[in-house]
C-alpha cells in the first residue's frame, strides 16, 4: 500500500474532525512474552491505518488546519548503537520523506512539543481507556498546558473518543484494502486447498497446523489469529487451539486458520475428513451447515441490513436441526426461544479488517446497520454436536461443522474474497483424493 492512501484516510479524518481538533494515537508498545523475549512485534491497528509507520516508540499527531504542518509524527533517533542489534531505525528524515508526515521530532523530545501542538486546540480526539501508561502521559501533557493557562494559553475543552470517527472510516474499506484483503485471502485458501491435500489417519493436529503456518510464513504472512485445528469432538470447542490430538480415521478436521498480511487479515473455516471420505452422518450434517452459508451469503446485500445474513443462515441451521432430529418444535419457536444455541452458540459473522474482529458498530440508533459496499464480513455458520449430547442419536456425537469465508460487500451483492477453497462435498472429496 503506497503512502498515497494513508495520506488519504488521514485527509478524510481530518475533513470529519474539522478544525480546532487535534488527534493523538500511540503506536503499539512492544509485549514482553517472557525475560528478554518479546513478541514479534505487531502495529496497533488504528495507528497503522493513518500511518502505515511501524515502528514501537511512536506517536501521531494529526492536526487540521495547522499551517506548519497537519501530520506530526514522533518516533525512535536513528542510533548506530541500537541499529547493529535490531536493524535500522526509520528515523525523522525518512518520516518525512517515505511516511508522509509534515515534521518529525524524535520521541524523546515528545514532552516539550507535544503541550505546543495541543495547545490552543478545543478538542483533543483520543482512545483512552485501552493503553493505561498512554493514558496517563496525555494527561501530563493536557496538565502541561493547563498550567500555562495564567500565561494566557488556551487547553482544551473537549475530550473526543477518536473510535468513533476512525473506526466509522474504518468499516467501509477503500479499493486497495479490498485488494490487500483478497492477497491475504488467497494466501489462506491455498494454504486451505494444501493442507487438505496434505491430511491423513495418524497425523498430529499440530502438524496440520504447521502446514497451514508455512503457507502464511512463505507469503511473508503471520497467521492473524492462533490456528484453530480441532479433530473429531475437538470441533466442538469453539476456541480450541491446543492442537496436540491425534487425527483419527473416521473424524473430520475442522481448521480455522487464516493469514495476516501487511496487517490485513483473513479468516477462513473448513471442515474435512481426516480419511478424505464423509460419513453419512458426517455429510447429512455438513449439508446442513453449508446450505445455512449459502443462504447466508445470498443475504449479504447491500439492501439488507447487518443481521439478515445471521437470520437466514439461523432459519436454515434450526430446520436441518429439526430434520436430523437434534431438537423437537417448531421452527419459529425454537428461533425465539434461542433453543438453537445448544448446537450454534456464536453468531454467523463479524466486520473483517486489520482486526480479525474489525471495528465499527453492528447497530446504529439501536438498529441494525444497513450493509453498504465496501464493507467485509465473515460468513460462519455451524454446527457442534458434543460428545454426551442429550437426547441426541449417538451416532451425530462429536460432530462439529463449520463453514467460515470473508465476503466483501459490493453494489449488487457479495463478493467471496475466499471463494479458491473447495468447499462442497464433491469438491473437497476430490482435493484430497488427488
Ligand atoms: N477465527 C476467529 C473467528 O472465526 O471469529
Ligand atoms: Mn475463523
Ligand atoms: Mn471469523
Amino acid at each position: 500500500m503506497d503512502s498515497s492512501e494513508f495520506e488519504r484516510r488521514r485527509r478524510e479524518l481530518m475533513a470529519a474532525m474539522g478544525e480546532g481538533g487535534i488527534a493523538i494515537l500511540p503506536a503499539a508498545p512492544e509485549r514482553r512474552r517472557n525475560r528478554d523475549v518479546f513478541h514479534p512485534y505487531r502495529q496497533d491497528s488504528d495507528f497503522w491505518y493513518l500511518t502505515g509507520f511501524p515502528e514501537p516508540e511512536a506517536v501521531a499527531a494529526i492536526i487540521p488546519g495547522r499551517a506548519q504542518g497537519e501530520y506530526v509524527l514522533f518516533c525512535r533517533e536513528r542510533d548506530p548503537a541500537h541499529e547493529v542489534w535490531d536493524g535500522e531505525i526509520v528515523g525523522q528524515d525518512r518520516a518525512v520523506s517515505d511516511y508522509g508526515a509534515d515534521d518529525a521530532f524524535p520521541i524523546d523530545d515528545i514532552d516539550e512539543i507535544l503541550p505546543g501542538l495541543i495547545e490552543g486546540r478545543g478538542r483533543v480526539y483520543c482512545t483512552l481507556g485501552s493503553d493505561a501508561e498512554f493514558d496517563a502521559q496525555l494527561l501530563a501533557w493536557i496538565n502541561q498546558v493547563r498550567s500555562r493557562a495564567r500565561g494566557g494559553a488556551r487547553s482544551p475543552g473537549e475530550f473526543v473518543a477518536l473510535e468513533h470517527l476512525l473506526h466509522e472510516q474504518r468499516v467501509v474499506k477503500s479499493p486497495a484494502e479490498i485488494r490487500q484483503m483478497r492477497r491475504a485471502a488467497e494466501v489462506s485458501a491455498a494454504a486451505h486447498m494444501h493442507a487438505m491435500r496434505t491430511c491423513r489417519p495418524g497425523m498430529y493436529e499440530y502438524e496440520m497446523e504447521a502446514e497451514y503456518l508455512a503457507a502464511f510464513r512463505r507469503a511473508n504472512g503471520w497467521p492473524a489469529y492462533p490456528s484453530i485445528v480441532g479433530g473429531g469432538a475437538n470441533a466442538c470447542v469453539l476456541h480450541y487451539i491446543r492442537n496436540d490430538a491425534r487425527l483419527r480415521d473416521g473424524d473430520l478436521l475442522l481448521v480455522d486458520a487464516g493469514a495476516e498480511l501487511e496487517c490485513y487479515a483473513s479468516d477462513i473455516t473448513r471442515t474435512y475428513p481426516v480419511n478424505g471420505r464423509f460419513s453419512a452422518e458426517q455429510r447429512a450434517v455438513y449439508e446442513v451447515v453449508l446450505s445455512a452459508q449459502q443462504a447466508a451469503i445470498e443475504a449479504v446485500h447491500p439492501d439488507n441490513h447487518w443481521n439478515r445474513p445471521h437470520e437466514a443462515a439461523t432459519r436454515v441451521l434450526v430446520d436441518g436441526m429439526l430434520s436430523l432430529g437434534l431438537l423437537d418444535g417448531d421452527r419459529d419457536g425454537i428461533i425465539e426461544s434461542g433453543e438453537y444455541r445448544r448446537f450454534f452458540m456464536h453468531r454467523t459473522g463479524h466486520w473483517l479488517g486489520l482486526d480479525v474482529h474489525d471495528v465499527g458498530d453492528y447497530r446504529i440508533d439501536g438498529q441494525w446497520r444497513q450493509l453498504e459496499p465496501g464493507m467485509v464480513l465473515t460468513v460462519e455458520p455451524g454446527l457442534y454436536i458434543p460428545p454426551g449430547a442429550e437426547g441426541v442419536d449417538e451416532r451425530f456425537q462429536g460432530i462439529g461443522v463449520r463453514i467460515e469465508d470473508d465476503v466483501a460487500v459490493t453494489a449488487d451483492g457479495a463478493d467471496i474474497l475466499t471463494a479458491d477453497v473447495a468447499k462442497s462435498i464433491d469438491d473437497i472429496e476430490a482435493v484430497m483424493a488427488a
